[in-house]
């Protein structure tokens, strides 16, 4: 063997390992709490707007009136994307998935970046303004045309969250919605080094450009064990249908050995702060529809999970009652993770930026326990059949 495996310890998932400093956010998992630049969640989901926390992530302070008002105006500056790109989306097989084409929309955008290779950090932070902008874009129309519509072209006259919901359904949304919106997007922008950071950091390391840095991202992001949990969390609440088979069901999917979609988390040891919030929006969301069988069955839901496994630190995470929340704002469940993407963009692009200024290309080892010096055998020796290779080796004898 190459190396002894009592040597060195080989980290699965790489549990706390520490790839960075960050001055970016902190989660306190032990205590259930998350800090943007040393600010609660719960204190930027109440007071603050997304465009707002962007710029407290990407520039390290909360902006004066003036300075947000001028970066709100150039990130709607961006929102629109080229007719090309429609034009691309509408060759796509219909039933590809929203991630899929949030790839190809990123990937075609950077095509026609003018600044795509210019490393310097003004025009970084510019790349990353238009990969913000034009991502609810790409979601949206992708959205209308999967459905043979016509995009509905951004506005400049609302904000980031409100600007999504109205290119999706084609009016403008009302307070309250474009506000759960907003939070939604607060609430996801930003959170350590998960898998999807790590990935788009990984490209980034490279000195690869922050497209496909993001591209990366949101590649890691799709999967059902990070951002793809949202949707299914959504449609196994759905498939429960009423709080008085939430029970049984659980039990079942426990007794397979199966895991409950929006339970458990790496870090977070006690009930995820993000998801305490969502809840609410959830349960006021459902009120508002008069509708509360969603929110009741996903109660149900949760109180049997958590009294399984809260013994294990199993408890609810962001994306439990995410789904509830859009679903009740009119998105499709499909698009759930695009959400999560179109907000986590602002926390990969400050990740990669914090990195750049003190680069150095990310490079782990395998640990290699196979064999050595095996001996190559020629096509034909390798297809003989066992008496003919000892007639082969009698012979050479
Ligand atoms: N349902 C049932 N059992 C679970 C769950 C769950 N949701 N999560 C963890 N466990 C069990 C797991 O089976 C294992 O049990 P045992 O020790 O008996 O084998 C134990 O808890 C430890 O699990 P793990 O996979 O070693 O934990 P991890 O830190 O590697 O995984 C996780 C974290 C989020 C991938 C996992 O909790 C999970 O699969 N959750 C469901 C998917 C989900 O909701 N993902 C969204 C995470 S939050 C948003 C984000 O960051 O994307």
């Amino acid at each position: 063997m190459a190396i002894s495996v009592s040597q060195v310890e080989v980290k699965k998932g790489l549990d706390e390992v520490y790839v960075k400093k960050t001055k970016l956010s902190w989660i306190d998992g032990q205590n259930g709490r998350l800090y943007y630049r040393g600010y609660r969640i719960e204190d930027l989901a109440k007071y603050s707007t997304f465009e707002e926390i962007t710029f407290l992530l990407w520039y390290g302070r909360l902006p004066k009136r003036d300075e947000l008002s001028k970066f709100k105006s150039t990130l709607v500056s961006f929102r629109w994307i080229p007719d090309e790109l429609i034009n691309l989306m509408k060759k796509v097989p219909k039933n590809a998935h929203p991630m899929d084409i949030l790839k190809i929309g990123i990937s075609a955008a950077a095509t026609y970046d003018p600044e795509l290779e210019d490393m310097s950090s003004t025009a970084n932070i510019r790349k990353a303004m238009r990969i913000l902008a034009k991502a609810p874009t790409i979601v949206a129309a992708w959205h209308r045309i999967r459905n043979n519509q016509d995009p509905i072209e951004p506005t400049n006259n609302l904000d980031h969250a409100a600007n999504f919901l109205y290119m999706l359904n084609e009016e403008k949304p009302d307070e309250l919605s474009s506000r759960i919106m907003d939070v939604a997007l607060i609430l996801h922008a930003e959170h350590g080094m998960n898998a999807s950071t790590f990935t788009a950091l990984v490209t980034a390391s490279t000195l690869s450009d922050i497209y496909s840095a993001v591209v990366s991202g949101i590649s890691a992001l799709k999967g059902p064990l990070h951002g793809g949990a949202n949707e299914r969390a959504l449609r196994m609440i759905m498939e429960v249908g009423s709080p008085d088979r939430a029970e049984s069901y659980v039990l079942k999917k426990l007794a397979r050995k199966e895991r409950i979609m929006g339970f458990g988390h790496r870090v977070y040891k006690a009930y995820d702060p993000r998801a305490r919030i969502l809840k609410e929006y959830a349960r006021m969301l459902c009120e508002k529809k008069k509708d509360m069988k969603l929110y009741e069955t996903a109660v149900k839901i949760e109180e049997v999970v958590l009294r399984e496994l809260s013994g294990k630190r199993i408890f609810t995470n962001v994306d439990f009652f995410s789904g509830i929340v859009y679903y009740h704002l009119g998105i499709p469940p499909d698009l759930f993770t695009t959400i999560f993407a179109m907000a986590r963009i602002v926390g990969w692009t400050a990740h990669i930026l914090e990195y750049w200024s003190e680069n150095r290309i990310i490079r782990p080892r395998a640990l290699y326990v196979g064999e050595l010096d095996k001996q190559y055998l020629p096509m034909e020796e390798r297809c003989m059949a066992p008496e003919e290779k000892l007639e082969l080796l009698s012979k050479s004898k």
